[in-house]
């Protein structure tokens, strides 16, 4: 009898620990207490560093497909993200992944976004910073865009015509789920007022069409994301090396304190090049 309470009460136990948090302590290296904050998509790339670099910094609780926990599954989600101060979301489907449907972009991405700022406002999280991606102004081959690039332009979606278009399916797909996430992300910023802050990151650790970001500088804007102290109800900001001369981040430099470090991604890692930027039309 004795032995089945014990093996009871253990099991209680382990069913309260809070699954995957990477901290013992809560207070960092200088004796700080550490802010509680959720990381979606943290076994992956950008999440991944994101733990690793910052686990003395903050309490983490990661949330991952690969552990089983699912965006989709709003019960879950809503009660592991309680007494988070901050959610940075990076779960996605992150790039036009051959063997993808519409579909699944709509419902990883999309719907899966919703559920986050659903669940961050019903837990009354403080700040949601979102993976938002400069794929909102079209950057990709076969999709034409405009340039100089800054965060107030048209998404890419309000200003192709369909005969422009010359890309697969999933580019579209991969592009437009990150604008609706956005709009969503806006919705919840502006009408709900909870903090909500789109970090447009360009292509990390490779070269697109000429843009690139590090991963130091990534990870740079999103630790300042999460810390600032100012108020934000949705803003946007574009994230590349300061070497790409197409892409201004002076609103990043001015708002978050954004100070690229020179650019240190892989050069040969090339999608496309500079000059294949210049052979797309240009949109007037
Ligand atoms: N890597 C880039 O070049 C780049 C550029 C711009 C924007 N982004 C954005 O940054 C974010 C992170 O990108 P990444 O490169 O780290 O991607 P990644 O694929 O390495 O990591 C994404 C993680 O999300 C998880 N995930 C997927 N579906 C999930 C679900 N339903 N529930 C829970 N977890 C789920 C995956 O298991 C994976 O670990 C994405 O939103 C992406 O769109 C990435």
């Amino acid at each position: 009898m004795k032995s089945v309470f014990k093996i009871s009460l253990l099991a209680g136990l382990l069913i309260l620990l809070p699954s995957i948090t990477f901290s013992q302590t809560s207070t960092n290296s200088n004796n700080r207490k550490k802010m509680k904050i959720m990381v979606t998509g943290h076994k992956g790339f950008i999440g991944g560093h994101f733990v690793k670099t910052f686990a003395d910094r903050y309490e983490i609780v990661g949330y991952d497909l690969k552990d089983g926990d699912d965006i989709l599954d709003y019960d879950k989600l809503k009660e592991r993200m309680k007494g988070c101060e901050v959610v940075v979301h990076e779960a996605a489907i992150p790039a036009p992944v051959p063997g993808k449907t519409y579909e699944d972009y709509i419902q990883t991405n999309v719907m899966g976004t919703f559920n986050i700022l659903k669940a961050a406002h019903e837990n009354g999280v403080k700040r949601v910073v979102y993976a938002s991606s400069t794929t909102v102004y079209g950057i990709e081959g076969g999709i034409p865009f405009s340039y100089p690039i800054v965060e107030g332009q048209m998404f890419v979606s309000q200003y192709l015509k369909a005969d422009d278009l010359s890309c697969r399916d999933i580019d579209l797909s991969y592009h437009t789920s990150k604008v609706m996430a956005e709009q969503m992300v806006a919705w919840y910023g502006l009408n709900k007022k909870i903090q909500t802050i789109a970090l447009r990151y360009g292509p990390t650790e490779h070269v697109n069409l000429g843009s690139h970001v590090s991963i130091l500088n990534v990870l740079q804007a999103t630790r300042l994301a999460v810390d600032s102290p100012k108020e934000f109800w949705y803003e946007a900001f574009s994230i590349v090396d300061e070497d790409v001369d197409y892409i201004d981040i002076s609103k990043a430099r001015e708002m978050l304190g954004y100070k690229p470090e020179p650019a240190t991604y892989p050069k040969d890692k090339v999608v496309a090049t500079f000059e294949d930027r210049l052979k797309l039309d240009k949109h007037e």
